[in-house]
């Protein structure tokens, strides 16, 4: 603390010969960060004095020390106690009473009255067995990584010491714009690719570009809490429309948001439950978006992890970015820290949607954006892909399998074909308690299934995330979860029974 007196001169003169005996020994602390170094030893003492004072090291009313003992357990001169003291009772710290010596106010200003700052917790997300957002990048895409980044810093130049396109590098757009053509069969200009800071960024930034305040934005019930938050974050209206085998169910979100300008989707993979959105869903979904003249968000966060047969187009690949803004990830395919996401935007949109971006920050950093388009031009990207794609397949079936065997039929367990997490559910007359219970008891990351709902009728299960998680740490996770699901469905029958 470093409290500024600038009362010296209407210092008065304090009784330093009281007979008060005050404390023997006051707890000061004359080094902390309260101590200005190198000022006199009578600012020093005044300042470690008004600290022990504010502190609450000793109570209001309380006698200090007669200077002479101050001076003594010091060790400063008694006349730079005396100095301290006049200065501590002409800012009010202190009372003097000829006679009586020195005493601690009766009130004190400053810190002691100040109201208590709230402890902030901060929590940061779990990354134990189940939690999502976990990922692996293989060693040899870490070495070439690694050797990308190096060979780019040493050859530091000019290009980054100005402001950029606020799309980013163009070397990197084009990076992606070849990935989008051959893994997702989508074709566009780098022109028409930005980069972000990941997936909930270009949301944010595309949503600002097309929308009002308050306007309506058409969201997967269940569906990705996160988009959600950013959706509401933002000032824009989520309207939950319920989700079925064929993934979000149109007709629904015409009644329930007929003013929507805009839909957030996961039609690869839907998010939580994994189906794939049907070609009929598919063309009802854009007939909606021409006939109104609204915009589809296509959230793709993991089709590059298909284990099984080909991916169907993106939705951004059948529209021909005509009504879908492509939103993509290298938080999966390579890792979160990364913070690199990037969208494929409607040739129309790109003025409105740079100028958003420009106003919310300008453009992306350009330290890294060298390395990752070396990533995925020299094949390292690809080779990663390959070789983590076999390992989360590995993980998959061994978190799959064990709940399945170990729960005795508690849990059924569809195994996805693409993706990084995986849905366990109860049988649907299950109380959502159950899940609750069994995840507490198991004391289980993920999430709650009925956590990602907003309207519809949540059912009882989980979002068991296995990616970048090792195998055994999985296999005996996810036997503590079976053991615990068999366990409170157990207790909830009882209860039953009983009542
Ligand atoms: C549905 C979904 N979309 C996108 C992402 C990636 O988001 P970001 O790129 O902002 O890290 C995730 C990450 O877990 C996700 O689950």
């Amino acid at each position: 603390m470093d409290l500024v007196c600038d009362s010296a001169n209407s210092m008065q003169k304090i009784p330093t010969n009281s007979s008060s005996p005050g404390k023997a020994e006051l707890p000061l602390d004359l080094t902390g960060p309260h101590i200005t170094a190198g000022a006199s030893a009578a600012h020093r003492l005044y300042q470690a004095l008004c600290e022990m004072i504010v502190s609450g090291l000793v109570k209001p009313g309380e006698p200090l020390p007669p200077s002479r003992t101050l001076a003594k357990q010091t060790g400063f001169r008694r006349n730079a106690v005396v100095t301290a003291y006049e200065r501590l009772i002409a800012d009010g710290f202190a009372d003097a009473t000829v006679g009586s010596g020195t005493f601690v106010a009766a009130r004190i200003p400053a810190r002691a009255t100040e109201p208590k700052k709230p402890k902030i917790v901060v929590e940061a997300p779990k990354q134990g067995a189940f939690s999502l957002g976990c990922t692996h990048i293989d060693e040899r895409a870490v070495q070439r990584f690694r050797a990308f980044v190096g060979r780019r810093m040493r050859a530091f130049g000019s290009e980054h010491l100005h402001y950029g396109d606020p799309r980013g590098s163009r070397e990197l757009r084009a990076a992606i714009a070849d990935h989008l053509l051959s893994a997702r069969g989508l074709r566009c200009d780098p022109d028409q690719i930005m980069l972000t800071s990941g997936t909930l960024h270009a949301l944010r930034i595309v949503l600002s570009a097309i929308l009002k305040p308050n306007d309506q934005v058409w969201c997967e019930d269940p569906g990705y809490p996160a988009a959600r938050n950013t959706i509401a974050h933002c000032g824009y209206r989520a309207v939950p429309v319920p989700v079925d085998q064929h993934g979000m169910r149109v007709a629904k979100g015409r009644t329930a948001g007929p003013n929507a300008r805009a839909a957030y989707v996961t039609p690869s993979h839907q998010f939580p439950l994994g189906v794939q959105m049907s070609m009929p869903r598919r063309l009802e979904l854009l007939d909606w978006a021409k006939q109104v003249g609204a915009f589809v968000l296509e959230d793709d966060y993991d089709s590059e992890f298909r284990y099984d047969g080909a991916p169907l187009m993106s939705l951004a690949g059948i529209d021909h970015l005509q009504r879908v803004i492509y939103m993509g990830t290298f938080a999966k395919t390579l890792f979160p820290g990364l913070r690199i996401g990037y969208c494929a935007l409607p040739e129309r949109l790109i003025g409105d949607v740079t100028a958003a971006r420009a106003a919310l920050d300008r453009f992306p950093g350009t330290l890294m954006e060298g390395a990752v388009a070396d990533m995925l031009n020299s094949g390292a990207f690809a080779a990663n892909l390959k070789r983590v794609r076999k390992l989360y397949r590995e993980a998959r079936d061994a978190l799959a399998e064990t709940l399945e065997a170990r729960s005795d039929g508690a849990l059924s367990v569809p195994v996805p074909s693409q993706g990084l997490h995986l849905v366990a559910r109860f049988d649907p007359s299950v109380e959502l308690s159950v899940a609750a219970e069994a995840k507490r008891a198991a004391g289980a990351e993920g999430w709650l299934l009925a956590d990602t709902y907003s309207r519809a009728r949540p059912l009882p299960g989980f979002v068991l995330g296995f990616s970048g998680h090792a195998v055994p740490q999985l296999v005996a996770s996810a036997e503590r979860l079976a053991r615990e699901s068999r366990a409170a469905l157990r207790v909830k029958g009882k209860s039953a029974r009983r009542a």
